[in-house]
């Protein structure tokens, strides 16, 4: 099997970011597009709710924009919002010319638009409650009739390669190398540009509403080859995710919530009225803490979501999927509360860019939830992150297209080098590891944090990473050991984000700081091989 490919972009995750940019490169560029597993295992897939834009005329840019300030809780880089809203009807627009079924109303009326969290209008357009499904299913069919890209499934981006700049006194990001899964092989990809849209990591936690893919990769990568990570501490915990035994953890969409769902004790009382005047509507990282404290409070292990009240005719036309997939488990949401607890759902910092999605590294772009553009702040609102996807994907995808025709091809880089590694006979360091690292995340850096527990993260972080070296400088590479080292370095990158905020603010909640300080400012770590600067290293490896 050939161990060398080469394009002119490598695009490296196969969600909502990394197809959409590869579909609006493809009438001019050569294009390959990694997916760790099958191609349509990612975030987007499973997404429910559906995604903000400014569609009905009684909404309003200005709307859209004062309500993503206000829950990103001051931390919202504005112009970031601007660019997204002004954008997103064209978006949604571009998805319905591709094909996305979009739910209407009464079958084929206008399309039907809910309300989430936050929103002071009604403007998420959705199809039914699978709207991932419907967007991600649309754009493979979409990109899979493209000659120009090739998908690469079961690969695994582990490092960027980089080279030496001929021209300026900078590196720049030449390609990647890859695991397959195929052949359990490390195979070289070579590109003019490379895109990173590995999603999140919120798989650094032991409870998450995400599928195993989202460990951080894309950070960690972009990390180790020198570029700046922004507002790690900000992990948003999605307030309602089903909580059963036999349940791996399935979210329960927040426009259950927006269509008049009502969160209960397990007394039957209500109480988010106790905790914002927006009741079960408030923004999500109110909701959840207001979760969290009243389950520690009465010492229960959930609570309850109660759509009970509404129509059995309006509850499987809108929520058709959380309707089935909680009647497996017993549960007639037709007829009962749901129980639900908060769990990890989406990683609001990442990798510094701009509104082009440029990375600190020349030629390296990162797009979607692994990016850090400034639009979430301390708390992103609820479907503005699908938008973000397609709206960061078209820019990225003009900017490269401007810069392709000038961008030399890189020199051929040497194969991964194996010859100081042995085949692993100790696997079970990892599974312990991997399950130490997120339950010690749940426990020491989730929903409400103090100093003391920081630090507790801090010394256990350290440890295991040491651990983690000198395994992966002994052993051959395997997936499971990818992954864990991206997450014991994003978790590295979480806790330290976390302990230098001395303020509570949106997501990040401390009880030895829970004020907000006057000022709002961005954590912006930046490693010690800081790309931007004038060469010092010539590979990465
Ligand atoms: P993903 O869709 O997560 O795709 C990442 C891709 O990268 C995958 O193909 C993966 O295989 C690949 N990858 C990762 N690492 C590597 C590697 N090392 N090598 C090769 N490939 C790699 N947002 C909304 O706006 N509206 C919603 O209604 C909504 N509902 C949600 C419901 C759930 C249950 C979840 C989990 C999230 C939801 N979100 C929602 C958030 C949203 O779905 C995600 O933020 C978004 O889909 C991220 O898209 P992405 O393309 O950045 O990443
Ligand atoms: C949901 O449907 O509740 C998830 C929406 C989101 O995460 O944006």
């Amino acid at each position: 099997m050939r161990k060398y490919h080469s394009s002119d972009v490598l695009v490296i995750g196969s969600g909502a970011a990394g197809l959409t940019l590869a579909h609006h490169l493809s009438q001019h560029a050569t294009v390959a597009v990694l997916s760790k597993n099958a191609v349509n295992e990612g975030s987007t897939w499973f997404a429910q709710g559906g995604i903000a834009a400014v569609l009905d005329d009684q909404d309003s840019v200005e709307a859209h924009v004062a309500d993503t300030l206000i829950a990103g809780g001051g931390l919202c880089h504005e112009d970031a919002v601007r660019f997204t809203v002004e954008r997103s009807r064209d978006a949604i627009r571009w998805l319905i010319d591709q094909g996305v079924n979009f739910t209407r109303e009464n079958g084929n009326g206008d399309f039907h638009l809910t309300r989430e969290g936050g929103h002071s209008h009604r403007r998420i357009i959705h199809s039914a409650d699978a709207t991932g499904q419907a967007v991600h299913s649309t754009l493979i069919d979409k990109v899979r009739e493209q000659p120009n890209i090739t998908i690469y499934e079961h690969h695994v981006a582990l490092n960027l390669i980089t080279q030496a700049d001929r021209g300026s006194r900078k590196l720049r990001c030449t390609g990647a190398y890859a695991l397959s899964k195929k052949d359990d092989q490390v195979h070289v990809f070579q590109a003019r540009t490379v895109v990173l849209a590995t999603g999140g990591a919120s798989k650094v936690y032991l409870y998450t509403s995400n599928p195993d893919s989202a460990s951080g990769d894309g950070i960690a990568m972009a990390w180790r080859a020198g570029c700046r990570v922004a507002n790690m501490e900000f992990n948003q915990f999605h307030p309602t995710c089903l909580f059963h035994p036999k349940a791996k953890t399935f979210l329960i969409t927040e426009a259950l919530r927006g269509e008049g769902a009502y969160l209960r004790l397990p007394d039957g009382q209500r109480f988010m009225h106790r905790f914002h005047d927006l009741g079960e509507l408030a923004p999500r990282d109110v909701v959840a803490r207001a979760i969290d404290h009243e389950m520690k409070r009465l010492g229960c292990d959930c609570l309850y979501l109660d759509i009970s009240h509404k129509s059995p005719a309006f509850i499987a036309e809108h929520f058709p999927t959380v309707k089935a997939r909680c009647l497996e488990f017993g549960i007639d949401i037709t007829q009962e509360p749901i129980p639900v607890v908060p769990a990890a759902h989406y990683t609001c910092g990442g990798v510094v860019v701009d509104n082009n999605g440029q990375t600190d590294l020349q030629n390296l772009y990162a797009i979607g939830e692994t990016s850090f553009t400034g639009l979430h702040g301390a708390n992103r609102m609820a479907s503005n992150s699908l938008l973000e996807c397609i709206v960061y994907a078209q820019s990225a995808a003009e900017h490269i297209l401007s810069k392709l025709a000038d961008l030399a091809a890189p020199d051929r880089s040497a194969p991964w080098d194996e010859s100081r590694v042995t085949n692993s006979d100790e696997d079970v360091i990892i599974s312990h590891n991997w399950d130490e690292l997120r339950r010690f995340m749940w426990d020491y850096v989730g929903i409400v944090r103090t100093h003391k527990r920081l630090q507790r993260a801090t010394h256990r972080i350290k440890l295991l990473q040491k651990e983690i070296a000198e395994y992966y400088s002994n052993y051959k590479v395997s997936s499971d050991l990818i992954e864990l080292r991206n997450l014991a370095t994003v978790a590295e990158l979480i806790i330290r984000s976390a302990s230098t905020r001395k303020e509570s603010r949106g997501l990040h909640f401390s009880l030895d700081y829970p004020d907000r300080s006057p000022i709002a400012r961005d954590t912006v770590l930046v490693p010690t091989n800081f790309a931007a600067q004038d060469i010092i290293v010539s590979t990465e490896g």
